[in-house]
């Protein structure tokens, strides 16, 4: 059974309102990366193809709501009008119109002028303070817009939002070819992995990991650990992290998962110390449990990577989610890019990336071509493969 398909939907001459993820990274008027556009393409490109009026609704950022000062510098930061400028240089045989409001007569009487294989892209759901409530109003509101809903917002599904609960709880509804393909992937790796499975998990915080290394403890072969949230494990293990991220309150977390994870759990065996963060003047490599008191880490060393690369070598399928150090920096950058690597040359596996750094990182090395799947949503792909229920999924209808 499963989800209805946008395929499954008859839309010609129907108003059919996509919720999108177009969360899309900008610095003011330019967008530093249109993947999130790029991928919901395909959905669109159909919906126009089957002279469908495409209504999109996306947010972009977070608007804070109890502070007005704040909101209005918020709303400034986060419009939607760059976005419907690139859409537009990305279906340039369709007219894609963006309309400057979220409710009101202005966004009515756009999408009563729409027509047939054309776009309209209504301003950032986030500007009414409903959205991230699931408003029962708003939800209704908007879907008085149109006649059918599609979800192809991955990347949002895990937020029970106005736009992503609210309208399809009123109208038939159906999922896109992003969100297809998403499960299929995201999917096969957590109900029917080919073995051996490895996961690699790094980032900086255990408590934003749990349900995911506590589900794929269960599922994978292999649980890799390293990032930021590994040093919580050195303190499980009883070992000095000396200036490094901890999380006192997650090591007997971290000592469960040493126990339960014994034979699976990987951690680094050895590690890129600094002396200060922001200005390291002495920077050396140590081996995991001999981090000196004033020393910080920021990555993990060259036998780690050894390690994972031998703990990767013939998996059949791999998770990654998150970086290994501080990869935004070179001098920290060789543990992720080693990780990408091994993962990257796998040969018959299927790897996919849980977005995120892990996804920027990827792209960033030019391997991004080198994995099976580089999913668009980092927390959703992250809910998911905790064995989550998502619910802007949930309340699409079954076939
Ligand atoms: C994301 O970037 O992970 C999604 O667009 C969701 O954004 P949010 O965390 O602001 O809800």
């Amino acid at each position: 059974m499963g989800k209805k398909l946008v395929t499954d939907l008859n839309v010609a001459g129907k108003k059919v309102i996509v919720r999108v993820d177009f969360n899309v990274p900008h610095k003011g008027d330019k967008i530093t990366d249109d993947n999130r556009i790029q991928a919901a393409l395909p959905t669109i490109k159909h919906l126009l193809e089957n002279d469908a009026k495409v209504i999109l609704l996306s947010h972009l950022g977070k608007v804070d709501h109890k502070d007005p000062e704040k909101t209005e510098a918020d709303k400034k930061k986060n419009d939607m009008a760059p976005v419907a400028v690139r859409l537009q240089e990305l279906l340039p045989d369709n007219k894609v119109t963006f309309v400057n409001a979220t409710r009101g007569e202005a966004l009515e009487k756009a999408v009563a002028e729409l027509k047939e294989g054309e776009v309209l892209l209504m301003q950032n759901t986030r500007y009414e303070k409903g959205e991230s409530k699931n408003d029962p109003e708003l939800g209704a509101y908007w879907a008085s817009l149109g006649d059918l809903y599609v979800s192809d917002a991955f990347g949002s599904v895990h937020r029970a939002h106005a736009s992503t609960v609210g309208i399809p709880s009123h109208l038939p509804s159906a999922v896109g070819f992003l969100i297809e393909k998403e499960l299929k992937y995201l999917g096969k790796a957590l109900d029917d992995p080919k073995r051996p499975f490895v996961a690699v998990l790094g980032g900086a915080k255990v408590s934003d990991k749990i349900g995911v290394i506590e589900n794929l403890l269960k599922l994978a072969d292999k649980v890799i650990v390293g990032g930021g949230m590994a040093y919580t494990f050195y303190a499980a293990k009883g070992w000095n992290v000396g200036t490094s991220l901890l999380e006192a309150d997650k090591i007997e977390t971290a000592k469960k998962f040493l126990e339960e994870g014994a034979g699976k759990l990987v951690l680094p065996v050895d590690t890129v110390v600094a002396n200060d963060f922001e200005n390291p003047t002495d920077i050396k490599v140590v081996a995991s449990n001999e981090i000196p008191e004033d020393y910080m880490g920021m990555d993990i060393g060259p036998k780690s990577i050894e390690l994972f690369s031998k703990e990767l070598a013939g998996a059949k399928t791999v998770f990654w989610n998150g970086p290994m150090g501080v990869f935004e920096r070179e001098q920290f950058a060789a543990g992720t890019t080693g990780v990408c690597k091994a993962i990257a040359a796998l040969d018959d596996c299927m790897s996919v990336i849980g977005g995120g750094d892990s996804a920027s990182a990827a792209k960033n090395l030019g391997f991004a071509e080198k994995f099976s799947h580089i999913s668009t949503g980092g927390g959703a792909s992250l809910e998911y493969m905790e064995g989550k229920e998502l619910p802007g999924i949930a309340i699409i209808e079954e076939k």
